[in-house]
């Protein structure tokens, strides 16, 4: 069983939650010590099976990969001060200061690349399911287990997923050119970082967005489908794969944009809330209906749909809420995750235990979960002996 620290929230896929930069020292060593304790033998099957496609790829990432830091001295977007002016500026949290003072910066270097992790624009097409997660620079130990469990680069069920953290910087000096020794470290051992020099704050969350859609459109535009989610989510990808290829279109051609969808969702004017927007960035009270940033799935026709538009529009600091402002804009809608229903996304009987795999078994994602916790938790859901009792019997 997990250990009851397991923070899990059924159901409703949140925005992220806080983020919580620092682990327990005893969770980090733990960790440490389940990834030394289980050698990359924690999948199914299917992650045996060769191919060339495995080659090709392999070859060329580590002929390709590039890691470079750019010149200081290269020009950088400049805040723009003249902000300051508006009305009822000084009254603004400091967070939303510095966001509208950088909210026009739209481009920033590549500090960490992967030119051919779809093996190029051409083959792309045989990536099924891309995996695109947001991390930050800190998170190592919970890029190291998904590594490991559900983000885990494999064919499954005949069809390639591939994998992606996008992550911005932490820190200045010093400290900054550390953490990305760090990633570098990473970079050469997983190839698997998309890294962007700019400071990964929650209110740049758009920003990486943007900017991970602009390199899709360069370096992997025919991948047929992509999650786009947190580091700290339990993201079932084997149901994924199984509920995308069930749909009518499952070759990423046609509009899907599906998760938690809010819809008629209120403008938190709260300045004490992580999620406050003033009426200066949006006047509007209710936000264009969007899916919970913590995962959702999308075609990759739906994300160049949202490359395309997304250039013409100012940048909002929630990155979910702008990204149903881009579909609104394109006239497309989001939806409400058929698969979570036909999958069995339902609450459970009243106190049944959430992190029990049986119930997890059937999910598509559940937020949060504990580096350790779910290494356990994605041992526990393929272990062939489960045995479920009829209450988990969810359809
Ligand atoms: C990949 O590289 C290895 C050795 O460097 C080589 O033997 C193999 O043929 C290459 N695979 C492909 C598909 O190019
Ligand atoms: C800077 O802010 C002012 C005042 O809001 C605005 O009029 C101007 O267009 C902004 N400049 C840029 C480059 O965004
Ligand atoms: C990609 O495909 C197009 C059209 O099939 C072809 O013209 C082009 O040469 C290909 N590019 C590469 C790099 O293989
Ligand atoms: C990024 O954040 C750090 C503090 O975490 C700050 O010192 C630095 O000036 C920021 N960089 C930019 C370009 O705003
Ligand atoms: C976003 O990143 C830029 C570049 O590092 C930084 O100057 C800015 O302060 C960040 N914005 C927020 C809202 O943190």
């Amino acid at each position: 069983m997990a250990s009851s620290n397991a923070q899990i929230a059924i159901i409703r896929i949140f925005r992220r939650g806080n983020i919580s930069y620092v682990f327990g020292l005893g969770v980090i060593f733990m960790v440490i010590y389940l990834c030394q304790y289980s050698p990359d033998s924690t999948d199914s099957s299917d992650s045996a099976v060769p191919s060339p496609l495995t080659d090709v790829f392999e070859n060329e990432s580590k002929s390709v990969f590039k890691y470079h830091i750019r010149e200081l001295s290269e020009p950088r977007c400049q805040a723009n001060l003249s902000m300051s002016d508006t009305k009822d500026f000084s009254s603004l949290p400091n967070a939303i200061q510095d966001f509208l003072h950088y909210r026009h910066c739209r481009s920033f270097p590549m500090l960490l690349d992967l030119p051919a992790k779809c093996g190029g624009a051409n083959r792309s097409r045989e990536v099924f399911l891309l995996l695109v997660i947001k991390s930050s620079p800190l998170n190592y130990d919970r890029r190291e287990v998904l590594r490991k469990t559900w983000a885990k680069e494999r064919l499954q069920n005949g069809v390639w997923i591939r994998r992606l953290f996008i992550i911005g910087t932490e820190g200045s000096g010093h400290r900054k050119l550390k953490i990305n020794k760090l990633l570098k470290a990473e970079q050469d051992d997983f190839n698997d970082i998309l890294q962007w020099d700019f400071n990964d704050t929650f209110h740049n969350l758009t920003l990486k967005q943007t900017l991970f859609l602009q390199w899709l459109d360069r370096r992997c535009p025919n991948a047929r489908f992509l999650f786009n989610g947190d580091d700290d989510v339990f993201a079932h990808t084997d149901n994924m794969v199984t509920y995308l290829q069930g749909l009518d279109d499952n070759d990423g051609s046609k509009h899907l944009f599906t998760g938690y969808l809010f819809q008629n969702e209120k403008v938190v004017r709260w300045k004490g809330s992580k999620y406050f927007v003033p009426e200066l960035i949006q006047e509007s009270k209710t936000y264009e209906p969007y899916c919970g940033g913590g995962g959702y799935l999308l075609s990759g026709y739906t994300a160049s749909v949202i490359n395309r538009v997304s250039q013409a529009i100012p940048i909002h600091p929630i990155d979910d809420a702008f990204m149903g402002i881009c579909l609104s804009k394109a006239g497309l809608s989001p939806s409400s995750h058929i698969g979570v229903r036909t999958l069995g996304l339902n609450m459970p009987s009243k106190g049944a235990d959430h992190s029990e795999p049986c119930y997890l078994r059937e999910l598509l994602l559940v937020h949060r979960f504990l580096p350790a916790d779910m290494y356990l938790m994605w041992k526990q859901v393929h272990d062939p002996h489960l045995k479920c009792s009829p209450t988990y019997k969810l359809r």
